[in-house]
């Protein structure tokens, strides 16, 4: 038997997809181990879903990994989120990179250690080539900080005379956005029950279609993708038209 591709044959495979991976402090909770070890297993999670992504072709992947809110969360575990998002580059860059992903950060990093800044910096030029998969990390993102630093740039240009305010429109503003080389996002998913974006990508969920999931982010899974891409598939979508 050929191998399946799930998503296929059941409506179109969303081009660009976003996780809100929430839910590992609970994951932890209910099994009375510190947060930590829910964030340890929420890369597993990581890994998997990575994976699943390339294989049911989707060209983007964007990961919710830290809001530029998260850092209201006591300074230990801050740390820890520090300590695991160094240990997955460095021990999946390798993996990543042969398996045709393009890496890409979104987000402000300048608040972030310069070491890990040039890690990723790094990470990024070393995967810039690949095709497969763009892999979007969202580190210090938050869409309202997006946005004010896309209008800051556009006053900028505007004030030097490069711009015409009166030429600005969303082709513009999108230009200006982290995530302006991706693709438009189609499927925005967020694991763990809560129904809310908590500030994330505010402008580009504008048309996206929206899937609350129970499941917390460290048992999601290839098959937990393949259903909400299967989902995706069924939807109708008219972007305010018939
Ligand atoms: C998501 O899990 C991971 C990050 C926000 C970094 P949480 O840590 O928010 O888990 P809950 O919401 O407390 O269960
Ligand atoms: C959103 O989850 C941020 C990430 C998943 C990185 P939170 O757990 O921080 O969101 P709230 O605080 O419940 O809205
Ligand atoms: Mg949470």
């Amino acid at each position: 038997m050929p191998a399946e591709r799930p998503g296929s044959g059941a409506g179109p495979v969303p081009r660009h997809v976003a996780i809100i991976m929430d839910g590992n402090g609970r994951w932890a909770k209910k099994r009375h181990l510190p947060r930590i070890a829910g964030h340890r297993r929420g890369v597993e999670a990581v890994r998997a879903t990575v994976r699943a992504a390339g294989d049911l072709g989707i060209e983007a992947l964007t990961l919710y990994a830290f809001s530029s809110e998260n850092w209201r969360r006591p300074a230990a575990e801050v740390a820890d989120l520090m300590g695991l998002l160094r240990r997955y580059i460095r021990d999946e860059l390798e993996e990543l990179a042969g398996n045709g992903v393009k890496l890409k950060i979104i987000g402000d990093i300048s608040r972030f250690d310069d070491d890990l800044v040039t890690m990723l910096e790094q990470a990024c030029a070393r995967t810039s080539g690949n095709r497969q998969l763009t892999l979007a990390i969202a580190l210090n993102y938050g869409g309202q900080d997006e946005l004010v630093r896309a209008a800051r740039g556009l006053a900028l240009d505007a004030r030097v005379g490069r711009i015409d305010p009166a030429a600005i429109d969303a082709e513009l503003v999108e230009a200006r956005l982290d995530t302006r080389e991706l693709p438009p996002l189609d499927l925005l998913i967020r694991t763990s029950g809560e129904r809310r974006l908590s500030n994330f990508l505010l402008w580009q969920a504008a048309y996206a279609e929206l899937l609350f999931v129970d499941t917390l982010w460290p048992d999601f899974d290839q098959a937990a993708l393949a259903a909400a891409v299967a989902d995706f598939g069924r939807r109708d979508r008219r972007y305010g038209g018939l």
